[in-house]
């Protein structure tokens, strides 16, 4: 059985989302080498634990062991994206893409078609996924191919997967624009028909705000505009660094990985914990840094609007809307944006209605022309 998924191969995290299921899973793209692990406690749910082999033609180093997502945001030698890392290559992000879709394809029933007379499960996919608007043109056709074809993923010490083996085989990618297919998913419902008028027809400014990339499409009447849309090489990742260092030098404490220190943040839990008995606040640094890219980020969306006067209103987005969504509307003044909930998934969501768009022949396919 085929299925139908959006997937967000994010530099900070994976995003996937079944068609017909409402909730969404979320891996940290992260990945360390993988060795035998001591356990004392074994974990409650696959998602914690994913040790595994991957193999895929894509991959430049095949047959290697890694511990994936949440098992290697704990260890020190982890390896989290770079800004010179481009999506559209990275081993790393396909590597997590792989290992999410084949341990939600083991451990949802109603995803696999698991066949009897193999001891390799089987998982086969149609997934729509998007690149940042900077290297959608020239990367596009390389990351579908990339994408597309067999797969393998062996679980190891993985809870209730150990030892399976499941190829994951995907027949089609359809590649859409990032921030683009956020708009595309505010506009309308599950089935496609349009929910919101204004966003369908009219001329929205969108800034999506990722770990590496900020995103800033126009939209058209449901149409990227060529000649306004425009990317930048910055992300939430460029402030959280500097936040990690300061951090460092300041009270001598380090994170493991940047992926810690935004889920800290998200948590609003400031207070760290120093050797010996004393504590320290971090909000001040945090505070500071989250300024700097408010400003910024303002900056780049009044330039934008600037330049393109018709644009009714700008969506901010991403999961650097929802980190820096007070010092946004601080730094943005009389200027108003606009915010929604559960910012960072709104583009695979939209991924997903995209594939399925195309996969009916529907009407609003041209979103990724
Ligand atoms: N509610 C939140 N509070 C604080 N930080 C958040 C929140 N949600 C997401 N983040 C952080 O915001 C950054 C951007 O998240 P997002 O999921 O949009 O990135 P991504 O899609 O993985 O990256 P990219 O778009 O560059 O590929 C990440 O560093 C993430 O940890
Ligand atoms: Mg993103």
């Amino acid at each position: 059985m085929m299925r139908l998924a959006g997937l967000d191969l994010g530099n900070d995290s994976i995003k996937l989302v079944y068609e017909g299921s409402q909730e969404a899973v979320v891996v940290p793209n992260i990945v360390t080498p993988g060795y035998e692990r001591h356990i004392l406690q074994e974990e409650d749910a696959p998602s914690k634990a994913l040790d595994v082999t991957v193999y895929s033609p894509s991959l430049t180093q095949n047959n290697r062991r890694w511990f994936v997502g949440q098992l290697a945001t704990e260890l020190e030698d982890n390896t989290e994206l770079e800004d010179t890392d481009n999506k559209a290559l990275s081993d790393q992000s396909l590597i997590v893409a792989i290992t999410a879709l084949a341990f939600t394809g083991l451990t949802n029933p109603a995803y696999s078609s698991s066949s009897s007379y193999s001891q390799a499960d089987e998982v086969e996919f149609v997934i729509g996924t998007g690149l940042p608007v900077r290297t959608f043109a020239k990367f596009r056709e390389v990351f579908e191919q990339r994408l597309v074809g067999d797969h393998e993923v062996t679980f190891h010490s993985t809870p209730q997967l150990k030892g399976r083996k499941v190829r994951v085989r995907i027949r089609k990618a359809v590649v859409s624009i990032e921030g683009a297919a956020a708009i595309f998913n505010l506009a309308t419902h599950d089935n496609l028909q349009v929910r919101d008028e204004e966003i369908y027809s009219g001329i929205i400014g969108v800034c999506e705000i990722g770990a590496l990339t900020t995103d800033l499409p126009v939209i058209r009447r449901m149409a990227i505009d060529n000649h306004f849309s425009y990317g930048e090489q910055m992300g939430l990742a460029n402030y959280l660094d500097p936040i990690l260092r300061e951090v460092e030098d300041q009270f001598g404490y380090s994170f493991p990985s940047r992926a810690k220190l935004a889920q800290r943040i998200k948590q609003r839990d400031f207070v760290i914990q120093r050797i010996g008995e004393g504590q320290a606040n971090i909000k001040p640094i945090v505070d500071l840094y989250f300024t700097r890219a408010a400003q910024r980020v303002v900056d780049l969306i009044k330039k934008r609007w600037k330049k393109c006067p018709d644009i009714q209103c700008f969506y901010v987005i991403g999961g650097g809307a929802a980190a820096l969504k007070p010092y946004l509307i601080e730094a943005a003044g009389p200027i108003k944006l606009r915010f929604v909930s559960d910012s960072e998934l709104q583009n695979v969501l939209g991924y997903l209605k995209v594939a399925k768009s195309r996969m009916n022949q529907g009407a609003f396919a041209e979103i990724t022309q």
